[in-house]
């Protein structure tokens, strides 16, 4: 059987349209399935909407319209942007979804049975664009310390989940696991440490509004949203008994640095709680920032991505958020890095390697793959070896969620590819008496070229499916399988070249 890779996305909250903070993750998720998918694993690729509780409510009311009238509204614009984003995902869920609803209350009727549900009180502040409680202590100028906005407080009869119950089991046996559960080290660290500090018993339901899923056995009572929304990971996959569940669980959860605890703490300890598996891997990147603040929905920072996208196209986007951050830390956004990553790697490095080597093939070998013969030497063996280099450092890369990595050692290929050119100057070989050389310094680059192709496609799936066609490789770039698509000699001399439209236009400052 193959391996099996099963990621998700945070479901987003619809109380606004995206900006690129979401997208950033989203892309993310995109490239790790993707790449997956090449390696030839079982892949399940889930992302979705978080419907429920008072920040859509409101953001529903603010509008005239009742919430579930708001989602249905909104919840289109987000599927279609990751349509034109380029989002693979194979399942979409909302959690206003019947399916969720329904496998959403088994798993507290679960709980419930167990024991590791009571009634209690609860007061204390609550920041609704959080959706989240705090305690006094850890405000900031009486303000939500994420949001920078005037908290609530919450007075009510809520039902509790005994959390504290589960600080052994968190300490002692889930994070101590290898490989580790939560990444990068630094939130293992950190939600260790929050452990060690000590855990309170978490309040999960609500009885001031009605905008949430009734508990099973108290229906006064609405599940407290962030514990609900968690459930979508294992109730898209048909928790608690079907295939998809057996098979995929436990999944990856690819998450921003803000929603650490809830992933990190609560839905592991919830997942051991009611006689699961938690997730094999929560990985937490870092936050776009805009002018050194995160970059919100809630503070009319964002970005949407249709800005960028207009201008530099969909792959230029999707690859520039994952070279330019380090993927785990915080990074600025700015059009002008953007810009000159654009037109320096892209442009200059990728694109012009690609039509000088396709119109030196249509110039001197009527557009077809040369053959190298016997004519490789010094130089082709020395642009070999560094593209052998680069695929084991990409795949080590990759299998820790280090994108930025995996995408400078393909851009260390491609830069090495255009020095060889300068190097060998093609373009000043006779025909005849030098045509052996010169087919042997073209197949290298092209079949360098193809092997760029195969590790940029899940980054930049549309300029690659572009350029793999152009090479005249027969089979598609869907149909190949790392590792075995990147052993150097894989280009079949005779195929027939095409030259296309430039990959990646210049863009003017
Ligand atoms: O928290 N930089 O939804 P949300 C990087 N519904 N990533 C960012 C970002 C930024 N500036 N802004 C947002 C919720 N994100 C809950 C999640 S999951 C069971 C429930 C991304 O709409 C990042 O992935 O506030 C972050 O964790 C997520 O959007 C928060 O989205
Ligand atoms: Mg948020």
């Amino acid at each position: 059987m193959s391996e099996s890779f099963y990621v998700t996305t945070p479901i987003y909250y619809v109380n606004d349209v995206p900006h690129i903070g979401h997208a950033y993750t989203t892309i993310a998720a995109d490239v790790a399935a993707r790449y997956h998918r090449l390696c030839g694993h079982q892949t399940h690729f889930l992302t979705g909407t978080d419907e429920h509780g008072q920040k859509v409510m409101r953001a529903a009311e603010e509008r005239g319209l009742d919430p579930r009238a708001w989602c249905d509204r909104i919840v289109p614009d987000w599927v279609a942007l990751w349509k034109r984003l380029g989002i693979s995902n194979d399942d979409f869920i909302r959690t206003t979804d019947e399916r969720h609803e329904t496998r959403a209350q088994a798993f507290w009727q679960e709980l419930f049975e167990r024991g590791d549900v009571y009634l209690g009180r609860y007061e204390g502040p609550y920041c609704v664009a959080c959706e989240d409680f705090y305690k006094a202590k850890d405000l900031v100028d009486g303000a939500c310390p994420i949001h920078g906005r005037p908290v609530e407080t919450l007075s009510e009869e809520n039902y509790f989940f005994r959390l504290s119950k589960y600080s052994d089991w968190l300490l002692g046996d889930y994070y101590a696991r290898t490989p580790a559960p939560v990444a990068p080290a630094a939130r293992l660290n950190e939600v260790a440490s929050a452990v060690r500090l000590g855990l309170e018993d978490i309040s999960f339901s609500r009885t001031s509004f009605s905008w949430g899923i009734p508990l099973p056995w108290d229906s006064k009572h609405v599940m407290y949203v962030w514990l609900e929304a968690l459930l979508n990971y294992v109730t898209a996959i048909d928790y608690p008994d079907g295939e998809a569940f057996r098979t995929l669980w436990p999944g990856v959860n690819l998450i921003g640095k803000d929603i650490l605890r809830q992933h990190a703490i609560t839905w592991p300890a919830m997942c051991h709680a009611a006689g699961i598996e938690p997730p094999a891997l929560v990985f937490a990147h870092g936050w776009l920032l805009v002018g050194g603040e995160k970059m919100s929905k809630c503070n009319l920072t964002g970005i949407h991505p249709d800005e960028l996208v207009a201008v530099f196209g969909v792959d230029a986007v999707r690859y520039y958020f994952m070279r330019d951050i380090a993927f785990g830390q915080d990074g600025s956004f700015s059009w002008e890095s953007l810009l000159a990553r654009y037109n320096s790697e892209l442009a200059n490095g990728l694109g012009n390697l690609a039509s000088r080597v396709l119109a030196m093939i249509a110039s001197s070998f009527d557009g077809r793959v040369p053959d190298p013969g016997g004519h490789a030497g010094e130089a082709e063996r020395g642009l070999e070896e560094t593209a052998a280099r680069a695929v084991d450092a990409y795949s080590d890369a990759m299998g820790r969620f280090a994108v930025h990595e995996a995408l400078e050692a393909v851009d260390s290929v491609v830069r090495r590819a255009n020095g060889y050119l300068v190097e060998t100057s093609p373009w000043k070989l006779k025909d005849p008496p030098e045509r052996g050389r010169l087919g042997a310094v073209l197949w290298s680059a092209a079949e360098t070229l193809r092997i760029v192709a195969l590790h940029l496609a899940p980054f930049m799936p549309e300029a690659c499916a572009r350029l793999w066609e152009s090479l005249g490789v027969p089979e598609p770039l869907g149909a190949q399988r790392l590792p075995d698509a990147a052993r150097w000699g894989g280009l079949a001399p005779g195929a027939a070249t095409r030259r296309g439209a430039p990959l990646f236009p210049r863009v003017e400052p």
